[in-house]
Parts: structure tokens; C-alpha cells; sequence
């Protein structure tokens, strides 16, 4: 594991006029990790910064203990509140959004500096190298620690690392069951000391949730579905994330590092749908 990054990410997405209550919230119950995005639509970054604020004032936790994560999102991926000129060449784009992020979230730099998707389905453009490389250049100036590539298949890795592109050091996926809780990327990823970070853990794999396997290591270990899933993330080497509104469900979420998971458990948990 990267040093510094914690054990699990409190994500912030679409929580509207709740994401100041619920950053704090999430930092008062002992999440030191957030992941947020300069995108508007999904995400109100201000607003964590605001959680962030209350968190400081009230001496639940310093900057330097927090893990803050956001990430550079195309115009495709906007609606109408751009935080970039649109008109401005890539790497201007880049710097005004992080600029932004860095305002909204009250800080000099982040710890991880994420592209929030490749700009084509099918493998690394050449948008995306002038991207990934104007990313770089914020890191170097000081203003990201770290940086990190999202929503991307086995191709984009793949070509990106043929490019000769600096590899990220994180990766951050929707994570399905069914595709071998993303088998191959994660392979990838493990080869490479890159940290995956899964999303929608719960949300994209309710078959999961319903399984009896899963049901019966639950009873077994007095936790609910919810934390053998997130225990299995973690024991395969994931960096999981939850955007949890409940503060009962994020004292579970960051307990469930506590489960006792064998390692027949975790094979069969990981083979059970794909
Ligand atoms: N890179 C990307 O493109 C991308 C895309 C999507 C998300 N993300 C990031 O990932 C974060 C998480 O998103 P997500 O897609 O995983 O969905 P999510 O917003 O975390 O939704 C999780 C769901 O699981 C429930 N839940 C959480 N803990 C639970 C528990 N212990 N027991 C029962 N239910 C529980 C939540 O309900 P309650 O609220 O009732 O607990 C919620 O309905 C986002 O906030 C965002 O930061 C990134």
C-alpha cells in the first residue's frame, strides 16, 4: 500500500446541501480518507470543503491526517458548471480545475489527483496523454501528491503503460462481481504495486449481498453482508470506498476491517459470481 493512504475512502457523490454535514459526519466517525470530484453534476465539492472546515474548527482532525482525493472531469463529463474554461487548451483546463478543487477544499495540495475517465472507450488517447501529462506537472509544482486514473478497462492501462506514460498509482473502478470483482484490471494493477480503489461494491453487486455464503460468514462473524464485502475488498488487496448518508453504516463500513476472513473464504467469495 502507498504511504499515507488510509484503509477506506468516504466518497461524497450526490449528496447535494448534505455533503457539508455528512463530510464532517464521516471525519467525526473516523474516516481519514474522501474522495470527491470537480464535477458539479455528481459531486459539491465546495461543500466538503465546508464539511472539512467544521472537521478543523472543531479539532476532529488536522489536514495533515486526511486523505484528500479529487479528480479532473472532461467537459464531457459536466454539465453547464464548468470549473475550467472550456475554450482553453487541455493542460489549462487541468490547472484551472485543480486550482478550483484546492479552493473549494481549503488546501495547497491534494493527496491524489484523479482523471476522472479516459476520453475514449476503447483505449489511451492522445487527449488523455496531454491530460496525464499536464497532471503530472501539477504533482511536480507541488499541488498533488499523487495521481490516478478512473473508470478505465485493461486497454487503457495496457496503452497508457505502452505510451510510456508514468504509471498512476491509483486506479479507481465500479467494481462487479461478475467480471471477477474486475479480475483482470486488478491483476494488472497488482503487478504493478498500483492500488485499486473499488466503488459500488455494494450497490453494483446485490446478488452478492443475497448470497448464502455470504449470509452465513456474516452470522458467523456477527457483521452484516454489507462488511464481508468490504472485508473481502480489503483482503484482496482492494482500497474500498463507500458514500454511506448513515452514521450507524460508517461505524460498520470501517469495522468490518475487524472480520477474520480464511483464505478459502475469500477464494470463494471472490469466484462466486464470475
Ligand atoms: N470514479 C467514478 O466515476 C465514481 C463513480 C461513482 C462513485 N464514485 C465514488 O465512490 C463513492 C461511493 O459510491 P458507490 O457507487 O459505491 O455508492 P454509494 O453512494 O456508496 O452507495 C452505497 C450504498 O450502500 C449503502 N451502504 C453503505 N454501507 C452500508 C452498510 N454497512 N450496510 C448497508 N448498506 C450500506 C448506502 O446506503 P446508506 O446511505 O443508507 O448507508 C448506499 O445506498 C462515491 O461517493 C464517489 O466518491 C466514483
Amino acid at each position: 500500500m502507498v504511504a499515507g493512504v488510509p484503509g477506506f475512502l468516504y466518497g461524497t457523490a450526490w449528496k447535494e446541501g448534505r455533503t457539508p454535514a455528512l463530510t464532517e459526519l464521516a471525519l467525526r466517525m473516523g474516516f481519514r480518507g474522501i474522495d470527491t470530484a470537480n464535477q458539479r453534476r455528481h459531486y459539491f465539492e465546495a461543500g466538503v470543503g465546508q464539511g472539512l472546515a467544521a472537521a478543523y474548527r472543531a479539532g476532529v482532525v488536522t489536514r495533515a491526517e486526511l486523505f484528500l482525493q479529487t479528480k479532473f472531469t472532461d467537459p464531457r463529463g459536466q454539465d453547464h458548471r464548468l470549473p475550467y474554461d472550456p475554450a482553453a487548451d487541455l493542460a489549462t483546463q487541468v490547472a484551472q480545475s485543480l486550482q478550483s478543487s484546492l479552493e473549494h477544499l481549503g488546501t495547497d495540495h491534494v493527496d491524489s489527483y484523479v482523471l476522472h475517465g479516459p476520453a475514449a472507450g476503447h483505449g489511451w488517447t492522445d487527449e488523455d496523454a496531454e491530460v496525464w501529462a499536464a497532471m503530472a506537472t501539477e504533482r511536480d509544482a507541488g499541488r498533488a501528491r499523487l495521481l490516478g486514473v478512473s473508470n478505465v478497462g485493461l486497454p487503457h492501462l495496457e496503452q497508457m503503460a505502452a505510451s510510456g506514460a508514468e504509471a498512476p498509482a491509483f486506479v479507481q473502478n465500479r467494481c462487479f462481481a461478475r467480471l471477477g470483482w474486475d479480475r483482470e484490471v486488478r491483476a494488472f494493477c497488482t503487478s504493478r504495486e498500483i492500488v485499486y480503489q473499488g466503488f459500488s461494491l455494494l450497490t453494483a453487486n446485490p446478488e452478492v449481498l443475497r448470497h448464502r455464503l455470504v449470509a452465513a460468514i456474516a452470522a458467523r462473524g456477527t457483521v452484516t453482508p454489507a462488511q464481508v464485502v468490504f472485508r473481502f475488498a480489503q483482503a484482496v488487496g482492494m482500497l474500498p470506498l463507500t458514500g454511506t448518508s448513515d452514521a450507524e453504516h460508517m461505524t460498520q463500513d470501517l469495522a468490518s476491517h475487524d472480520l477474520a476472513l480464511t483464505a478459502d473464504e475469500v477464494r470463494a467469495i471472490e469466484s462466486l459470481a464470475g
